[in-house]
């Protein structure tokens, strides 16, 4: 059943993707900074928008929670031009606080919407007698705000808020030659050093979801010592190993995906906003909407307590894009059950690597002190026997390791379950609250 689901979600986005519609840009400000929602937003017009969230920009998002931003350009080592999101709060900026500084890493095929667009709320609150407020907000980025932190959001190459390079143009299938392992030792390792100067802290909290804790854990092993840049590495999902065949993985058909993205470097899913616009307008038909919780819960568990089903569509409406050959990565991780380099084939990997097979990253070089775990019961992708090998793999020394005790918690709950303060968000915040305090003394 799940793999018929996944199918026919995949079906859906190459489909759409494939008649190439164009709609007329009409939002002038959205259209510079991102395109593709810039045209989703068009679309859905048409058929009459039904919430202001739906493919709204980050930009969109915190501004119509009270909150502003700033947009930081970052360009990595290697040349592309990432998009990053800082939310600034009037209040907290009144305080004249120095605040810590707190970097949200996205998931695979999401973007920083992943960190706002839970529920309607996650409203800006006034302090109080220069203190900040109680917040319960189910966005974690919202929260974070609210509660004096400098919260920054990153966007990675290939989403659709960073598909500008320095010199390679996104036409070029050369700009999608990069999987989470180039997001990881260059995207991460920018932004950091970026936020390091922008803020003039020397330590900065970092928070990854599913694939950004993958990147987390390849830059911390790749480039040893990073993490002394890091007060705290927060793992949500904590994904080192992903061989679980009981999970979403063992439903997914990998010989024909591996073919579909082997045929060339590109867009993954193909780049259309009709793609992502059609399926969130699909999705808010009442007679369609059961199938889209079904995809959504095929991909990630169902949880259905915890799904807003009056809000699947706008949640579709964010699906963002990365590479065909960040998927092939996947599919390696998947076959290996090892967080490895690109596997490019025997010939290639000798060249390369001076190995038959790519070499795995070297996990024992992370400091485990820094760690905390945070994973659910019911996660398809990052199910209990995969965190239970990552915990292994790292002598068990991780620091604080959170099981969510909610049976049904699934991967997908982090960015929409309804009660995301008090199964998770609230962990985060005691989490960093406890470091701070532990620090100061
Ligand atoms: C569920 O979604 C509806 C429509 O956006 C919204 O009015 C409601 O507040 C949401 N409920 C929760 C618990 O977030
Ligand atoms: C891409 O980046 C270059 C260099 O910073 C800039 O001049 C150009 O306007 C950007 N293009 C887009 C579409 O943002």
């Amino acid at each position: 059943m799940a793999q018929f689901l996944v199918f026919i979600a995949f079906s859906i986005f190459t489909v759409n993707a494939s008649y190439g519609l164009s709609i007329d840009e009409d939002s002038g400000s959205v259209a510079s900074t991102n395109p593709t929602l810039a045209e989703e937003q068009a679309f859905i017009k048409l058929f009459g928008s039904k919430d202001p969230d739906e493919a709204a920009t980050c930009g969109q998002l915190i501004e119509s929670r009270g909150f502003e931003y700033e947009v930081h350009y970052v360009t990595t080592e290697d040349g592309y031009i990432l998009q990053n999101f800082r939310i600034i709060n009037r209040y907290t900026r009144e305080s004249g606080k120095k605040l810590k500084p707190i970097l949200l890493l996205h998931a695979f095929a999401t973007s920083c919407s992943a960190w706002l667009v839970n529920s309607p709320g996650g409203h800006i609150k006034p302090w109080i007698n220069g203190h900040p407020p109680n917040d319960t907000s189910a966005e974690l980025g919202f929260l974070l705000a609210n509660l004096g932190y400098d919260v920054w959001l990153i966007n990675v190459r290939g989403t659709s808020y960073s598909t500008n390079h320095t010199h390679l143009d996104p036409e070029d299938p050369q700009f999608w030659d990069y999987s989470f392992y180039e997001i990881g030792i260059y995207d991460v390792t920018a932004t950091v050093e970026y936020i390091k100067k922008e803020t003039g802290f020397e330590t900065i909290i970092v928070i990854g979801f599913s694939q950004g804790t993958i990147q987390l854990l390849i830059q911390m092993s790749a480039i040893p010592g990073y993490d002394k840049n890091y007060d705290l590495v927060i793992l949500i999902t904590p994904i080192g190993f992903l061989g679980d065949k009981s999970g979403l993985v063992g439903a997914i058909p990998i010989p024909l995906l591996r073919q579909l993205l082997s045929l060339r470097n590109g867009p993954f899913p193909p780049m259309s906003a009709i793609t992502f616009g059609s399926f969130a307008v699909l999705c808010e038909r009442p007679i369609l909407t059961p199938i889209c919780v079904n995809v959504l819960g095929g991909i990630f568990g169902f949880n259905t307590q915890q799904l807003n089903v009056s809000r699947t569509f706008v949640y579709t409406s964010q699906i963002d894009r990365s590479s065909n050959k960040n998927g092939l990565h996947i599919l390696q991780f998947i076959e290996s059950n090892h967080l490895r380099y690109f596997d490019y084939g025997e010939d290639k990997n000798y060249e390369l690597y001076g190995s038959a097979e790519p070499p795995e990253f070297p996990f024992y070089k992370i400091n485990p002190n820094k760690l905390v775990f945070i994973s659910g019961l019911n996660d398809q992708v990052t199910t209990p026997i995969n965190v239970q090998n990552l915990r292994n793999s790292l002598c068990d020394r991780v620091d604080t390791d959170h099981v969510i005790t909610d049976p049904y918690f699934n991967h997908g709950d982090i960015v929409i379950a309804k009660d995301a303060f008090p199964l998770f968000n609230d962990i985060v915040v005691r989490s960093i609250e406890e470091k701070m305090l532990h620090d100061e003394l």
